[in-house]
């Protein structure tokens, strides 16, 4: 089942929050959801041994250190798990390539700096270089991250306008500054089991999370966002679109 990848090689664009965010929504929903946890500082392994090792449906996948043996566990988990996400390092890495070459889709997070922007735009250069030379055509989305809930800042504006004009598609839900994301690591555990007395606007982070997930859904399964030979696939197996 679907593999979605989290990619932009500048550090600390929101990437980790991305998938920790997706893959206990989606679990939630009941769906087997497993990260495979590409990253040598294993941020999300570590949350997930903060969670007490144990999270319903979730599994995670370690030590990933070469393209061979990412692409392995990469076929693996799509036969095992609803849902595969891959988390990827936030810098140049040999494993980028691959990874995104073997995805469904690649969601990338862009915070509101230049700097982001840079990294976001190495992973399209190399999304654009696969569609030019592979013939590979990988779905992909930007998803804004640490967006301000109150003010929509100048650089922000920029940074859309620069994907406008390059044609990218970017999530209508940003993914919104909150403590709860940033308590959710800390604590371990899902934002469901943080207390609403002691984080602040844990329901506003919680309707953001779902509702970030819900259209990362549907832009995976839209018709739109796939290659032709996926929708042709999708449609001899009767998969709902
Ligand atoms: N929406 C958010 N609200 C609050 N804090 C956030 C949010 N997104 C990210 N952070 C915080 O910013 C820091 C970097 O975020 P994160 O680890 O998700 O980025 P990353 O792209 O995975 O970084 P790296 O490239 O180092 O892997 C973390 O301390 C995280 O808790
Ligand atoms: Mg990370």
């Amino acid at each position: 089942m679907p593999i979605i990848t989290f990619a932009n090689s500048k550090g600390g664009a929101g990437k980790t929050t991305a998938v920790l965010l997706l893959a206990t929504e989606l679990a939630r929903r009941g769906y087997r959801v497993e990260v495979i946890d590409a990253d040598p500082q294993n941020w999300f392994s570590r949350w997930f041994a903060t969670s007490g090792g144990a999270v319903r449906n979730i599994a995670v996948t370690g030590y990933v250190k070469t393209e061979d043996v990412l692409a392995e566990r990469m076929a693996e988990a799509r036969e095992r798990a609803d849902y595969t996400l891959v988390d990827l390092p936030g810098m140049m890495t040999p494993l980028l390539v691959r990874a995104l070459s073997l995805s469904d889709h690649v969601l990338i997070p862009v915070q509101g700096s230049a700097m982001d922007a840079q990294g976001a735009a190495h992973v399209l250069e190399v999304l654009g270089w696969l569609a030019e030379k592979a013939r590979l055509h990988v779905p992909h989305s930007v998803v804004l991250s640490r967006v301000n809930p109150l003010v929509s800042t100048r650089a922000l504006t920029v940074v859309r306008a620069l994907l406008a004009t390059r044609k990218v598609h970017v999530l209508d839900t940003p993914i919104v500054e909150r403590a709860a994301f940033r308590d959710v690591f800390d604590l371990g555990g899902t934002l469901e089991e943080l207390d609403p007395a002691r984080v602040s606007n844990l329901d506003k982070a919680r309707e953001n999370a779902r509702a970030y997930a819900h259209e990362v859904l549907s832009r995976v399964w839209s018709r739109e966002a796939m290659a032709p030979a996926e929708q042709a696939a999708i449609t001899k197996s009767g998969r709902a679109a």
